[in-house]
C-alpha cells in the first residue's frame, strides 16, 4: 500500500470505545478498579456487562475489515455503535473525520441512510413487497421518485445475480437469494461503507461460499469499504484484509490474516488459529531466505505474496528452489525445507 493511501483519512476511526449495559454504566469506563475486573466479577459487583471494552481501530478506505470472535464477544454491539444504533458509553468514533457521537438526529439519519448501510443476518426484508421494491426501499426512504428508484434497483438486482426475480416476494426465494436481496438493498443507496453483521451464518455451506465469493467480487470490482462481522475463522481469513479478533469485549489482536495466523499475539489467538492450514495463509515471505552466491538462477519465480502452498507446487514441479521475485528483483529463495518448516509450524513466527 502506498504512503498516499496510508495517509488518507480512515473511513472509521474508533478510539477508546466502551459499551457497558446495566445500571449506572457511565461510571465503569472511568473507574480503574472496575475496569480491571474480569467480566463475571464486574457483573457480580455492579450488575453491568461491558460488551465493548476500550476498543480502538481504524477502518481504511477500500479495505474489508473483519471483526471476529466467539458468540458474546461483543461484535454486534461494536458494529452497532459505529452508527449509534447502540449508544456508546465512552470513547470516540469518527467517520471521514466527522465526530459521530456529536451528530444530531437528522445527521445520524443521513449517516445510516446514505453513508453506512447495514446487511443483517436475518435479511430484514419486507414480506409483502417484491424483490425490486425491497431493493428500492432505502431509496424510497431517501425520497427518490418511483421511476428513478426502480431503475436503480433493477441495476443492483442484476449486479447481485437476481435478474428475472424482480417481481417475486421474499417467501418465493431461497435463503441465499434472500440474502442477495438484503445485499442489493444495502448497495442500492451506494453507501461509502457496508456493514455486515454475520450475514451468511444462516445459510448452508455451499450457498454461503457463493455469497462469500459475491462479496469478494463486489469488493474487487468496486473497492467498497466493508466492515464484516463473523464468528467463522475461515470466512474471516477469506474475506479480511485485516481482522480484529475480539474476546470478552476487547480486541486481542488486529492484523492481516497472515499476521494473525503467523504471529498469534497470545495463547488464546494461537488456540483459535491452531487448525488453520498455514500454507494457505502464510506467504513465501515467511519461508524465504536471503539469496546467496551459490543459489541457482534457474528456479521458478514466485511473487512475494504467493502463498506457501503455491510455492510448494512450483518447487515440486520444477525440482528446484524457487526465486522470490519482486518488481523484477530476486529478493529471496525458498526451498523445500523452508516450505516444509512453515507447514510443520517450526518456521520462525515472524511476519
Ligand atoms: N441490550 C443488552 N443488554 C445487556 N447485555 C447485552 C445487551 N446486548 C448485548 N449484551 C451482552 O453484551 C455481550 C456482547 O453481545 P454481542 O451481541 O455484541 O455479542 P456477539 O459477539 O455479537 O455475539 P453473537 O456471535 O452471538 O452474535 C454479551 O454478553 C451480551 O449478552
Ligand atoms: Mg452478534
Amino acid at each position: 500500500m502506498s504512503d498516499a493511501v496510508l495517509a488518507e483519512t480512515p473511513v472509521f476511526s474508533v478510539n477508546g470505545l466502551w459499551k457497558v449495559f446495566g445500571p449506572k454504566a457511565d461510571r465503569i469506563p472511568a473507574d480503574p478498579e472496575l475496569t480491571a475486573l474480569d467480566p463475571a466479577d464486574l457483573r457480580a459487583r455492579t450488575g453491568c456487562t461491558a460488551a465493548v471494552r476500550d476498543v480502538s481501530f481504524d477502518v481504511r478506505k477500500g479495505e474489508v475489515f473483519v471483526v471476529m470472535g466467539l458468540s458474546g464477544s461483543g461484535k454486534s454491539t461494536l458494529v452497532r455503535c459505529l452508527t449509534r444504533l447502540i449508544e456508546p458509553t465512552a470513547g470516540t468514533i469518527a467517520i471521514d473525520g466527522e465526530d459521530v457521537r456529536a451528530m444530531d438526529k437528522p445527521r445520524l439519519r443521513e449517516l445510516r441512510r446514505h453513508r453506512a448501510a447495514m446487511v443483517f443476518q436475518h435479511f430484514g426484508l419486507l414480506p409483502h413487497r417484491t424483490v425490486l421494491d425491497n431493493v428500492a426501499y432505502g431509496l424510497e426512504i431517501q425520497g427518490m421518485g418511483k421511476a428513478e428508484r426502480r431503475a436503480r434497483a433493477a441495476e443492483v438486482v442484476a449486479k447481485v445475480g437476481l435478474d428475472g426475480m424482480e417481481q417475486r416476494r421474499p417467501s418465493q426465494l431461497s435463503g441465499g437469494q434472500r440474502q442477495r436481496v438484503g445485499l442489493a438493498r444495502a448497495l442500492a443507496v451506494d453507501p461509502e461503507v457496508l456493514l455486515f453483521d454475520e450475514p451468511f451464518s444462516a445459510l448452508d455451506p455451499l450457498i454461503r461460499r457463493d455469497m462469500q465469493e459475491e462479496v469478494v467480487r463486489l469488493h474487487r470490482e468496486e473497492g467498497r469499504t466493508m466492515v464484516f462481522i463473523t464468528h467463522d475463522l475461515s470466512e474471516a481469513l477469506k474475506l479480511g484484509d485485516r481482522i480484529a479478533l475480539m474476546r470478552d469485549g476487547k480486541v486481542v489482536q488486529l492484523g492481516t490474516p497472515e499476521e494473525i495466523v503467523g504471529s498469534p499475539a497470545d495463547d488464546y489467538v494461537r488456540e483459535f488459529v491452531r487448525d488453520v492450514p498455514r500454507e494457505q495463509v502464510l506467504t513465501v515471505r515467511t519461508a524465504m531466505r536471503t539469496p546467496s552466491d551459490g543459489d541457482a538462477v534457474t528456479g521458478p519465480a514466485v511473487a512475494p505474496d504467493a502463498t506457501v502452498s503455491e510455492a510448494i507446487e512450483a518447487v515440486a514441479r520444477s525440482g528446484e528452489p524457487a526465486r522470490v521475485v519482486d518488481e523484477g528483483r530476486c529478493v529471496g529463495v525458498v526451498d523445500a525445507d523452508g516450505l516444509l518448516g512453515v507447514v510443520a509450524g517450526t518456521a520462525k513466527e515472524a511476519v
